[in-house]
């Protein structure tokens, strides 16, 4: 499948994607992203998108394109988002809302989307209902994923990422072809600012306080599914959609969501009939 070049999404305002995914043969999918800081959500977000035909909608990556941008086109709100960023601490829900809320059209996007790291807090989460109950369109599942801290430290340490494309490697689980180069656009890989490791400790702790509860939240909705993100990142894919089916079984599937054939045929958490 293609991949869209987001431009909507990282750009906002009047930006429009120049190659926009296709419809999907069957229903889109619509799911939220929900784990700590370096669980291996965005690696998640990009097997989900590349294989169900969606769009990787990242709240870090359009905070990430407009540090890129000179200071000068910076609102005084985006300053300040990107300073937190920098500490590691939470963009405030306003700023986040008003990002979000103005690319709106990306949730109602006929390939459907993989939202990653947006809602973080429960503000945010009754804003997204509220925006996808205006663009008519609704979640099928929210995929938490799950893994000791000291794993997610591992991962986090050796993250390099490539500052043009947003392409994502591990110096020793996804290493690029040629050592410090993006193998998608040649690009010299970076280490993120917010991977310094006094930095990691003040995403994971605001990550506990203000993200964690929102598994209650998307629990009480029927649709939360728990993942736990051990081995690569082509098993927890497929054991996403195993605990999905699990979660869903005596659950009923979203509206418009009939069965996509899976190989057990009679649940609709399941990945479309061609990824079988
Ligand atoms: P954001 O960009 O969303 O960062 P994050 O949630 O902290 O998550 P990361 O991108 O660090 O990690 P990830 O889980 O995506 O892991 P990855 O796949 O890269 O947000 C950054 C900041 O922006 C926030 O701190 C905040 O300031 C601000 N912000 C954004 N949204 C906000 C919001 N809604 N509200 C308020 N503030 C907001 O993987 C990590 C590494 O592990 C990689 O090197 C990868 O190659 C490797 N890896 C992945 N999977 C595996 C595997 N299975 N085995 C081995 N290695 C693996």
């Amino acid at each position: 499948m293609k991949k869209p070049d987001r431009k909507a999404w990282l750009q906002g305002g009047a930006a429009s994607c120049s190659n926009p995914p296709d419809p999907p043969p069957g229903p889109a999918w619509r799911l939220v992203l929900l784990g700590a800081p370096g669980v291996g959500k965005g690696t998640q977000a990009e097997l989900l998108c590349e294989r169900l035909g969606a769009c990787h909608l990242s709240t870090g990556d359009i905070l990430r394109s407009a540090s890129c941008q000179g200071v000068r086109n910076r609102s005084p709100a985006l300053q300040d988002a990107l300073l937190s960023m920098r500490q590691g601490a939470l963009v405030s829900d306003e700023t986040m809302l008003e990002l979000v809320g103005e690319r709106g059209r990306c949730l109602r996007c006929c390939g459907g989307f993989v939202l990653d790291g947006f809602p973080r807090t429960v503000a945010q989460a009754e804003a997204l209902d509220g925006l996808l109950t205006r663009e008519g369109v609704g979640l099928d599942a929210v995929f938490d994923y799950e893994l000791p801290t000291e794993e997610i430290v591992a991962r986090l340490s050796g993250r390099r990422v490539c500052p043009g494309c947003k392409a994502v490697y591990h110096l020793a689980h996804q290493p690029p072809q040629k050592a410090g180069i993006c193998d998608a656009c040649g690009n010299r890989l970076i280490r993120r600012e917010d991977d310094k490791p006094e930095t990691i400790l003040t995403r994971m702790r605001a990550y506990e306080k203000n993200t964690r509860p929102l598994l209650e939240w998307y629990g009480r909705r029927g649709l939360l599914v728990t993942v736990p993100a051990h081995g690569t990142p082509d098993e927890i894919y497929a054991r996403a959609w195993t605990c999905g089916r699990s979660a869903q079984a005596g659950r009923t599937p979203a509206a418009g969501k009939p069965d996509r054939g899976s190989a057990a045929g009679d649940e609709a958490l399941a990945p479309p009939a061609r990824l079988s």
